[in-house]
């Protein structure tokens, strides 16, 4: 088996089959009312990092916002740019890092979607991923962001799992996902590897590691507020009304540029 140590790389062909159920959908609406009832700049431009395939940031172009994307995999970058032009959205793709991406452009709104910040594995690399929404805020610009909360990780610790996707083209894919808590840095390495079903039942070739991290509401706000942000606004994802809380790993954040 070919192992590949740079994420988002051979997966990246199987992506959006294996998310076809994820919500991108309602996620962008609970985005949309997010925007409607927080945002004072009812400006369009929304800088979005970790863009991957591009589903929000079409649906977002749909709903009349101007999206840019950043990315730094090559794969997901030509899957959402296929993707937008089938879809007819006029969107922006850069290949970049969003620890140091810089573009002249500012922005109404950043957007950090499906666990971007999880990918900052060190404080340095957190400030400098806050530091590029900052870059490109106009002053008063909202920083929206979903990710993955400590205590209720700890709680509903995490289980391998094992998926069975259908291909368009009719093949089957098992995706086995291990997950091993590595409390002391506050990460959750997550490995996926990805086997063809079928007589031969041969591994394909894919194995990726994805060390995720996991935090404290404390931490985020103190390394906003480090960085020229006031927390705004926390809740569990896609539920404005509920406040985080042990029962649920994900949570979304608001913050204010200063
Ligand atoms: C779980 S996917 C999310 C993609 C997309 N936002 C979505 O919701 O489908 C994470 C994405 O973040 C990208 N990513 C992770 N770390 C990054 C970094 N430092 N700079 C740029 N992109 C990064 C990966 O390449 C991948 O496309």
């Amino acid at each position: 088996m070919k192992k590949i140590n740079q994420p988002f790389n051979a997966y990246a062909d199987y992506y959006d089959s294996f998310y076809q159920d994820k919500d991108y959908v309602g996620e962008t609406k609970f985005i949309l009312n997010v925007l409607k009832n927080f945002s004072k700049d009812k400006g369009k431009e929304i800088l979005s990092l970790g863009c991957g395939t591009g589903t929000y940031e079409i649906l977002l172009s749909q709903a009349g916002y101007q999206l840019v994307g950043v990315d730094f995999s090559d794969k997901m970058l030509s899957i959402a740019k296929e993707k937008a032009g089938q879809a007819g959205a006029k969107i922006k793709f850069f290949k970049g890092d969003v620890r140091k991406f810089t573009t002249p452009q500012k922005f109404s709104h950043v957007l950090a979607l499906f666990n971007i910040i999880g990918y900052q594995n060190s404080d340095l690399d957190l400030e400098n991923f806050i530091k590029t929404a900052g870059r490109h805020l106009k002053p008063g610009g909202l920083f929206m962001f979903d990710g993955w909360y400590q205590p209720a990780i700890l709680k509903d610790r995490p289980q391998n799992r094992r998926k069975i996707i259908k291909l368009a083209n009719g093949r089957r894919l098992e995706r086995i996902t291990t997950q091993t808590l590595n409390i002391e840095k506050s990460l959750l390495q997550i490995t996926f590897q990805l086997k063809e079903l079928g007589a031969s039942r041969k591994i394909i070739e894919v194995k990726e590691e994805h060390p995720m991290r996991f935090f404290t509401l404390n931490e985020i706000a103190y390394f906003l507020t480090k960085n020229g942000f006031q927390l705004i606004k926390s809740c569990r994802f896609k539920h404005l009304q509920e406040a985080i809380s042990e029962d649920y790993w994900d949570i979304f954040v608001i913050a204010k540029k200063i």
